[in-house]
């Protein structure tokens, strides 16, 4: 139950950029030597694993079975590879310990057999960003912070207002005014965030939040804080354990500010490094078109630079010009041969309506993952008998509208009647509204059977 510190789970702060490690991080958790982003690491780790990688997923097996509430977690059940938190400090709401889907309609779909999904939209504020909240949300509570923030493209806010209350703390949220579900919204309001509707977008919001943690004492829990990226480094870990220590030939992510991807990267060579497992899968991290800055720095700048942009697209999550960990995306993209991939608005619905008729449902940015494993199988870089996971990032309830929008035919009305717009249509399943007698629904039965 509870986390002690050994040799090995001392870490050390560094920067990504000019390799400095300093002792302690600054308000905005970056470099004050180059600016850039600052990264954990386990000086311990050179002489070996932290333990025999036998003995490890034996004790993580094990804590499954603990009443302890670190060890049900899903994120604190892998402590030893985490920096070291006194126990008296975490927040947990039992996070992580999400299932793995197979997904047979979509593997048909798609062509490629063995498709899995993890879904952390069944994580309990029902986003990915609680595994690595628990963890950062914690690290402030260890620090003494009174007030924590984050700007948000809705998942993050969430979750952050629901550890902070869990922690005593209160929490400040500036999300873009109109651009976020009311799902998200609601759920900061009902843990208690001050939620600030600014007027801009998600990148708007960051740069004032990065004002303000400089001028006030509040905790940053944006995903360039390097707490955050180890608590979410436990998806990667925990499927690893589900796939029986057996990697998948790929991984497949949604892309906004690129800390997820980071994070599962940084775990994938993590493992590796101290053998957990013995190949990496590669990672591949896909877009949507219309907020494509980090395809646009691969496929046209060759990683070299990213161009921020002005991001529009109907999967609000990762509506995002700026990603702040962009270079600790490329890195594990290259160190793991992922690729990146854009998909079309029309794609994502398609793939979204998908993944809900196998009986899960996500939302709308999660879907990206199939739409682009469909783009990876027909340019070659996926193969039919490969084995692939698509990491669900949200919950299907995340955005009723988008899905009720979709299914009524009024998400794309104006769009031409492209083959993919035609794929779109044949998943729409409009709600059917009859007069309160049997005959009617009777015979709305009969012709759904005679058009199934
Ligand atoms: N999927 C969902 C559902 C998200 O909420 C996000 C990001 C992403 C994918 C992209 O992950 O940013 O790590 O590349 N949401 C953030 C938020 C930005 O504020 O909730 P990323």
């Amino acid at each position: 139950m509870s986390t002690t510190q050994t040799a090995e789970t001392v870490s050390r702060l560094r920067c990504i950029a000019c390799g400095a490690t300093p002792d302690s991080a600054g308000q905005d958790f970056r470099c004050t030597a180059c600016g850039d982003l600052l990264e954990f690491y386990f000086p311990g780790w050179t002489s070996g694993a932290p333990s025999e990688p036998a003995a490890l997923k034996s004790l993580w097996l094990n804590r499954r079975t603990s009443r302890g509430a670190l060890d049900q977690s899903g994120v604190w059940r892998f402590r030893e590879l985490l920096p070291h938190i006194p126990a008296e400090h975490a927040i947990t709401l039992s996070e992580g310990n999400t299932p793995l889907y197979h997904l047979p309609r979509c593997a048909r779909a798609t062509g490629v057999e063995n498709l899995r999904a993890k879904h952390q939209g069944m994580n309990p504020t029902a986003s990915f960003k609680d595994t690595g909240m628990t963890f950062a949300a914690s690290s402030a509570h260890q620090g003494g912070f009174r007030w924590v923030a984050c700007a948000s493209t809705g998942n993050t806010s969430a979750s952050m207002a629901a550890y902070a209350a869990r922690g005593n703390m209160h929490s400040l949220v500036l999300i873009p005014d109109g651009k976020i579900s009311w799902g998200k919204l609601s759920q900061s309001l009902d843990y208690g965030a001050l939620t600030c509707q600014l007027r801009t977008d998600f990148d708007g919001c960051v740069r004032i939040l990065n004002d303000l943690v400089r001028q006030k004492p509040v905790y940053l829990l944006n995903s360039v804080n390097p707490y955050r990226i180890e608590g979410q480094k436990t998806a990667a870990i925990e499927l690893m354990e589900q796939l029986s220590w057996e990697p998948p030939d790929h991984i497949i992510v949604p892309g906004g500010n690129l800390g997820n991807s980071s994070a599962i990267g940084k775990a994938l060579l993590e493992m590796l490094e101290v053998k957990l497992i013995s190949r990496l899968p590669k990672l591949s991290i896909i877009q949507a078109r219309g907020a494509n800055p980090f395809y646009r720095c691969v496929h046209e700048f060759g990683g070299k630079k990213l161009e921020p942009m002005t991001a529009d697209t109907l999967a609000t999550a990762i509506r995002i010009g700026n990603p702040a960990s962009w270079k600790k995306a490329l890195r594990v993209l290259r160190a793991t041969g992922g690729e990146v991939e854009q998909v079309t608005e029309v794609e994502i619905a398609a793939a979204k309506a998908e993944i809900g008729a196998d009986g899960i449902g996500c939302e709308p940015a999660s879907a990206v993952t199939l739409a682009g494993v469909k783009k990876l199988r027909r340019s070659g870089f996926v193969k039919p008998n490969d084995s692939v996971v698509l990491i669900l990032t949200g919950h299907l309830l995340k955005d009723p509208d988008f899905t009720i929008q979709f299914h009524r035919g009024d998400l794309f009305a104006d769009t031409p009647d492209e083959s993919e717009t035609a794929r779109a249509k044949s998943l729409q399943r409009a709600p059917v509204v009859l007069d309160a007698n049997l005959g009617a629904v009777i015979s709305a039965l009969d012709a759904a059977e005679r058009n199934s």
